[in-house]
């Protein structure tokens, strides 16, 4: 008797639960092992939830249940944890409610129990009941717009008079959609007019008529669409033509009366939200002969200005600055069209933006563009320069705009591409003070532009840029244009070909080499009597790589001139005052260099003979310099003089002279001959110029 009071009481609540069955602890109710546990699991139907009601508690307390205790789940989320002793009000009231899966959902019970029972407890009972879960009850879960009606397992939704249910079977809406082919005047309003719109409306009118027509609209009376307080459209009217879609329309001001829609095919849509009571709108529909638009196409003006532009009226494109037309057969800044009868302009050629495309940087050059994948290449777009070498400056200007024209202008209004020109002249900035006779032996990157030549005939050459060198034109007279090989960012001349070459050394193949036209070729050098114009220039088959070891010298200003004993330094892989055992001199394996002084005008003039025995010709276009026991000698030909000394830090550093010519250093004489080639800058430059323009 008091088992069914107790169940009556349980099934009080939910009209409709059906009891499925018991579960309970193991050996309930005469007591759990230690350890043992229990895993349950039970899903309600679709439209169904699933309750545990349970009538007994009595488990080992411990502090979060961490010993023994009831885990329950919904769905595998933990939705309680049970254990001690819980009187059965105590369980009715505030465990039993929450113990429910969700519609159609799982409830999984886990029962768990330790080692540690130090007293006998009769574990837990419960029932499990399934009862029809009513989604009316929430209108969210339901999604019915008007009406919901709940059964057993499921729901249905209804809608009220006027209204029918949407294919989603959830949303209630009008039938407002019409089709008015064909007519030439009418009205079209919003639906309910002039009650207020119905929700979830989606009215779409279909106007369309002779093709030389087109509609025009009137709005009458209200005009009430509802638009939120930051002025977005909640509800909206649309006028569609086949080209453009106008609106969306919203709020209390009417779009502008007549409204000329340009089109004989016009849907005029309206939609509307599940809320709301606003009036809506009501419109006058009518046609007359189509005009063209007052704009041809995007960018551009038409002239002569009219306010409306009848079938036959001619008019004049002119693209806005920086567009431009493209008629197919070239490109138009202007062109002449005609207002046709179906109320558009032909010919009609859309005004594009300019493009001044990318500004063309060769592929492997040090100039480049700065984020070149991103840059935009129209009107107005701007792009920047930068050399890709700290070896480099660049010359110009870095800013460029694509201007009207199609052309990159700079901003100080240049169109030529800027250029990055190698730094000249500069060294790691390092010199330690010394005396190739009577030199001292110079550290790597002392003198990076300084290049040594093996074969055919020893001797030195010196970087002017990043593909030329210059030397002196006895060094290569008679050398295959193609067969030299020059050497860089080395001072162990050794090193050169070596099996492992040193990371610094660069070797550098000659691809042309051009000698001074003013040189006299092919004497024997026993014969010679002038090494007037003794000076050439050797291009590089490739761009060099420059370094802190392999750096340009600067060329002399045209106007410098060498005064009478300023100091300089000139160096090479020549011969030294060392001797050998057959009292010959040793030619260095290692660089050299040291500082001498211009001699004067007098003292150059007093020239050595030759081995003839016939006197040397001394012209403008040298000078002499030397020192007491310093000298270039045979072998550094070729290699450079520059000024300042070395040992004046910093620089830049300018060559001045190229080693040419000598009384042969055992006469221990101490004065070399060397090109001036502040003569040369001019012919080095144009040379160059020349070549590699032709080059492209
Ligand atoms: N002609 C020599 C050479 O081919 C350079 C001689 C320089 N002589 C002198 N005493 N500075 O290497």
């Amino acid at each position: 008797m008091l088992k069914l009071s107790l169940l009556l009481l349980l099934f009080s609540r939910p009209a409709s639960s059906v009891l499925l069955g018991w579960v309970e602890s193991p050996g309930y109710p005469n007591g759990y092992k230690s350890p043992d546990d229990l895993n349950w699991t039970r899903c309600a139907p679709k439209g169904h939830t699933l309750s545990i009601r349970l009538v007994h508690l009595d488990l080992e307390d411990s502090r979060d249940c961490e010993n023994d205790g009831v885990k329950v789940f919904s769905d595998g989320n933990l939705i309680s944890v049970l254990c001690g002793k819980k009187e059965f009000e105590e369980l009715q009231s505030s465990v039993n409610p929450q113990l429910v899966s969700a519609s159609g959902g799982c409830l999984s019970l886990f029962f768990y129990s330790d080692f540690s029972n130090t007293k006998r407890h009769t574990g837990f009972r419960g029932f499990y009941t399934v009862q029809d879960y009513d989604e009316c009850e929430d209108d969210a879960d339901s999604g019915c717009t008007q009406f919901c009606h709940n059964f057993i397992g499921g729901y249905k939704c209804s809608c009220r008079h006027g209204y029918h249910l949407d294919a989603n079977k959830r949303t209630c809406t009008v039938s407002c959609s019409e089709d008015l082919s064909g007519r030439n005047e009418g009205n079209v309003s919003s639906p309910s007019w002039p009650g207020p719109y119905a929700e979830n409306a989606n009215c779409q009118h279909t106007l369309s008529v002779e093709a030389h027509l087109q509609l025009e609209l009137h709005f009458t009376g209200v005009f009430d669409v509802e638009q939120s307080t930051d002025g977005q459209c909640i509800d909206a009217l649309r006028v569609e033509t086949p080209s453009r879609t106008l609106g969306p329309f919203c709020g209390h001001s009417p779009p502008p009366s007549p409204f000329l829609t340009h089109s004989h095919h016009v849907k005029i849509r309206f939609t509307s939200d599940g809320y709301g009571t606003n009036k809506g709108f009501s419109l006058r529909f009518q046609t007359r002969d189509k005009v063209c638009p007052t704009e041809a196409t995007a960018h551009s003006t038409l002239s002569p200005h009219k306010p409306e532009y009848q079938q036959g009226d001619k008019a004049t494109v002119t693209c806005d600055l920086g567009f431009v037309a493209n008629s197919l057969i070239s490109m138009l800044t202007q062109y002449e069209t005609t207002c046709q009868s179906t109320g558009v302009w032909a010919p009609l050629y859309p005004c594009n933006p300019v493009d001044c495309g990318s500004p063309d940087v060769p592929k492997d050059a040090v100039l480049q563009l700065v984020d070149s994948e991103n840059a935009h290449t129209e009107y107005k777009d701007r792009v920047q320069f930068n050399c890709s070498s700290d070896y480099y400056t660049l010359e110009g200007d870095d800013t460029y705009t694509c201007s009207a024209d199609g052309e990159w202008v700079s901003d100080n209004g240049r169109t030529e591409m800027p250029k990055c020109t190698p730094v000249c002249g500069m060294t790691k900035g390092s010199a330690a003070l010394g005396k190739i006779l009577g030199g001292v032996n110079a550290r790597l990157g002392e003198i990076p532009w300084h290049l040594l030549i093996k074969v055919p005939k020893r001797g030195g050459a010196t970087l002017i840029g990043d593909r030329w060198a210059v030397t002196a034109a006895h060094v290569v007279e008679g050398v295959g244009e193609t067969s030299l090989v020059l050497y860089g960012g080395l001072v162990d001349g050794r090193t050169a070909e070596a099996q492992s070459r040193p990371p610094s050394v660069t070797a550098m193949h000659s691809e042309r080499i051009i000698i001074h036209p003013g040189y006299s070729q092919n004497i024997p050098d026993n014969q010679r009597t002038t090494y007037d114009n003794d000076i050439a220039l050797i291009r590089f088959r490739s761009r060099v790589d420059f370094g802190p070891n392999l750096r340009p010298a600067c060329l002399p200003a045209r106007n410098s001139d060498l005064m009478e004993s300023e100091q300089g330094t000139v160096s090479g892989w020549g011969l030294t005052e060392v001797r050998s055992d057959r009292n010959r001199l040793v030619t260095s394996h290692m660089q050299k260099y040291a500082d001498i002084g211009v001699f004067s005008r007098a003292e150059c003039e007093n020239t050595p003979s030759n081995p003839a025995k016939k006197r040397m010709s001394y012209t403008h276009n040298m000078f002499c310099a030397g020192k007491e026991g310093k000298d270039s000698c045979q072998q550094d030909s070729g290699g450079p003089f520059t000024t300042p000394v070395l040992s004046a830090r910093g620089g830049p550093y300018s060559l001045m002279g190229i080693v040419s010519w000598g009384p042969p250093c055992g006469e221990r004489k101490y004065k070399g001959y060397y090109t001036k080639v502040k003569n040369y800058v001019d012919w080095i430059k144009e040379t160059i110029n020349k070549v590699e323009t032709s080059q492209g």
